[in-house]
């Protein structure tokens, strides 16, 4: 059963989308480049939420390539359907047939977080490369997002409290908030080859895109963190403090790790 706590159907989520995009799409364009992908390459995009990396990715690899995007709930890749040169599929990555050895490059950003078969998953990836084959895995470091600036004496530990729960509700879920410092060790654990990972970081400010992820995460998840003992009273004044320009939080450090499926070497006789 998918366990991800942010379902596609929510209200929430073309904002997420939209937030993602602008604060992240950038970073992982550059990450995805790093790859040397390009003309010709048959890529896979695990989890394309509103499909922009998957519309981007296949303007990069051109006619002669190719371009498969899933989504469990695949309602925001409407955009990608008229395309013809993107291949959209309604795909659970925790159990539906994967093909094997098919892909250049395979790319999941904030998706193996969510999953308590992410284990299993980043091996199912693996395989989904073809010998050489790029595997880039993004995903959040929860663990560091410091205040930055607050108004008050209390905003700092009131962020810090609504946010805990929050982060709380995602493990309950089988989520692991700190999965993106573990990338490094999964990716080699998986026998990938040249594994490197960057971080990256930036101020968001109260009002700004990037802190609407905070609204949209914590709207949508209202019911259960009522039940975490966060009350209404304290998510409006938490939605007043991310509207405020003095507020200023660390946005989530993205981690973009990758590595390579060895290449097949043929078998040595004496
Ligand atoms: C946080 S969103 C990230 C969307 C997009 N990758 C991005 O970074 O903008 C997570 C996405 O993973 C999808 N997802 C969740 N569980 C999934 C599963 N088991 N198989 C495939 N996709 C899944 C969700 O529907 C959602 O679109």
């Amino acid at each position: 059963m998918n366990q991800y706590v942010f379902e596609n159907t929510a209200v929430q989520a073309p904002d997420r989308f939209t937030a993602l995009e602008e604060c992240y799409d950038p970073v992982s364009r550059a990450q995805l480049l790093r790859t040397g992908v390009g003309p010709g390459w048959r890529c896979l995009e695990v989890g394309g939420g509103s499909g922009s990396l998957g519309a981007w990715l296949a303007t990069v690899v051109g006619s002669t390539g190719r371009v498969v995007v899933t989504d469990v709930e695949p309602g925001h890749l409407h955009g990608l359907r008229y395309r013809g040169d993107v291949q959209v599929r309604r795909h659970d990555i925790t159990r539906d047939s994967l093909p094997e050895g098919e892909f250049d490059l395979v790319h999941a950003r904030l998706v193996l977080l969510h999953l308590p078969q992410r284990e299993e998953v980043l091996s199912r990836l693996v395989k989904a490369l073809r010998p050489g084959g790029y595997l880039l895995l993004e995903d959040f470091d929860c663990g560091y997002v410091p205040v930055l600036a607050a108004p008050g004496e209390d905003g700092a530990a009131l962020f810090e409290r609504v946010h805990e729960a929050l982060m709380d509700q995602l493990r309950a879920a089988g989520a692991d908030p700190l999965w993106g410092r573990r990338l490094f060790t999964a990716l080699t654990a998986c026998g990938l080859e040249g594994v490197n990972a960057t971080t990256y970081a930036e101020a968001w400010r109260g009002g700004e895109t990037g802190v609407r992820l905070h609204q949209v995460n914590t709207e949508q998840l209202r019911t259960a963190l009522h039940a975490r003992h966060v009350t209404e009273e304290d998510l409006q004044a938490f939605w007043a403090l991310l509207r405020d320009p003095r507020f200023a939080v660390a946005s989530y450090p993205l981690v973009s790790a990758r590595g390579r499926r060895p290449l097949d070497r043929p078998e040595v006789t004496s």
